[in-house]
């Protein structure tokens, strides 16, 4: 058997590369696993090279995901090896006892992660449209469907005692938000508040003549996205929409609010995710962690040799390829860019960020990786 790529249990020497694995557009297509996906996975677990799945996604409990994703792809995954766009989020410590706004995904599953992560007072939109409906008169229609999981507001919005109001001092995009007009209003609301009370309008803002950062004073809350994706790969066969489309959206209404095209300032955010640094330095922490783990478990006792490659497999040169082209490792890892046919990326075009090396789907990927490594 080809140097680094074991047959069976025992381990006798240790690869000294690894995968990351993007999943929408990878290895699978919404809920429908791509149709050599689960081969390639089940490959490397035999050959005893480690992998991460590193993803954009997310809308669940990481617990919940994995579930998903072992019956879908049949396949066994490591809590360790599963990495989603608001893992990152978890470790945000300094927010844990403060009151934030969750946005996005389905009903209130995200409000449910981030209280499992360990924030205690979550709001959604969905929790102050069903206490003020005319907060946003566009969402009439959709009242019945919010009351049915909004939850008691921490405070209410009460402008004239702003000591006892709902005061919001974080907001996190953590997926996909489902209402684009209320989830923009409520976040106009907030960032353009007296230190995030909701109701009140700070004098600050709204004030064309104040430089950029007159709009992120030192008490406004601040604004976390969780994945930059303008598209991704959905079950349609033409990319959709994704959290960054929704950004953008945000980012149009804020210039026009804060002075138009002349004066309007940049919306003050952190954005996270793939092709950020911070995301693949928490990526590659965990990749070489987990590969650790896993020589210890099948009883490799010896000296565990530095990772020296990651192979990045993804299907959005926008995110998977520039990421790990870009990604300076402080752990001496070459991260090498794959770029697969079955996603955004459309066959025989160019991309906008050129992978190391273009292949048809995760399973010619994972080939070419072994064959480099003989
Ligand atoms: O919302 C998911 C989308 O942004 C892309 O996810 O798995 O291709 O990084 P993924
Ligand atoms: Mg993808």
């Amino acid at each position: 058997h080809r140097r680094g790529l074991q047959t069976g249990q025992s381990v006798t020497k240790i690869p000294e590369f690894a995968f990351a694995f993007d999943i929408d557009g990878v290895l699978l297509r919404s809920s429908t696993p791509l149709p050599r996906a689960t081969q390639s996975l089940q490959y490397l677990q035999h050959q005893n090279i480690p992998f991460i799945l590193l993803t954009n996604g997310g809308g669940k409990h990481e617990s919940e995901r994995i579930a998903d994703l072992e019956s879908r792809l049949s396949i066994h995954l490591p809590p360790a090896s599963f990495i989603q766009s608001h893992t990152p989020f978890a470790s945000l410590n300094s927010y844990k006892d403060k009151t934030i706004l969750v946005l996005g995904g389905d009903e209130d599953k995200c409000r449910d992660v981030a209280l499992r992560y360990g924030f205690k007072t979550v709001v959604t939109p969905g929790d102050i449209f069903a206490a003020y409906p005319s907060i946003w008169p566009f969402s009439a229609h959709m009242l019945e469907y919010y009351r049915g999981f909004a939850r008691p507001l921490p405070a209410p919005i009460d402008p004239a005692h702003p000591d006892r109001s709902l005061k919001i001092d974080a907001v996190f995009v953590f997926n996909d938000p489902r209402d684009w007009g209320l989830d923009t209003q409520i976040i106009k609301d907030v960032l353009l508040s007296r230190a995030g009370i909701l109701g009140t309008l700070s004098e600050k803002n709204g004030n064309p003549d104040l430089p950029n950062n007159g709009f992120q004073q030192d008490d406004q809350p601040p604004l976390f996205f969780s994945n930059p994706d303008l598209l991704w790969a959905a079950k349609y066969h033409l990319p959709r929409l994704g959290q960054g489309g929704f950004r953008a959206a945000l980012e149009g209404v804020w210039s026009a609010i804060t002075g138009g095209k002349e004066n309007g300032v940049a919306l003050y955010k952190t954005v996270m995710g793939k092709p950020h640094q911070p995301t693949y330095e928490f990526a590659e922490k965990r990749l070489v962690e987990h590969r650790e783990a896993l020589l210890r478990e099948k009883g490799y006792q010896g000296e565990v040799k530095p990772l020296k490659r990651v192979y990045m497999v993804g299907d959005n040169p926008e995110s998977d390829i520039l990421g790990a082209n870009n990604y300076e490792s402080k752990l001496g890892t070459d991260w090498t860019s794959v770029l697969v046919e079955t996603g955004v990326y459309e066959k025989g075009t160019e991309p906008k960020h050129r992978p190391r090396k273009i292949v048809g789907d995760v399973w010619d990927a994972v080939r070419w990786a072994a064959v480099e490594q003989e």
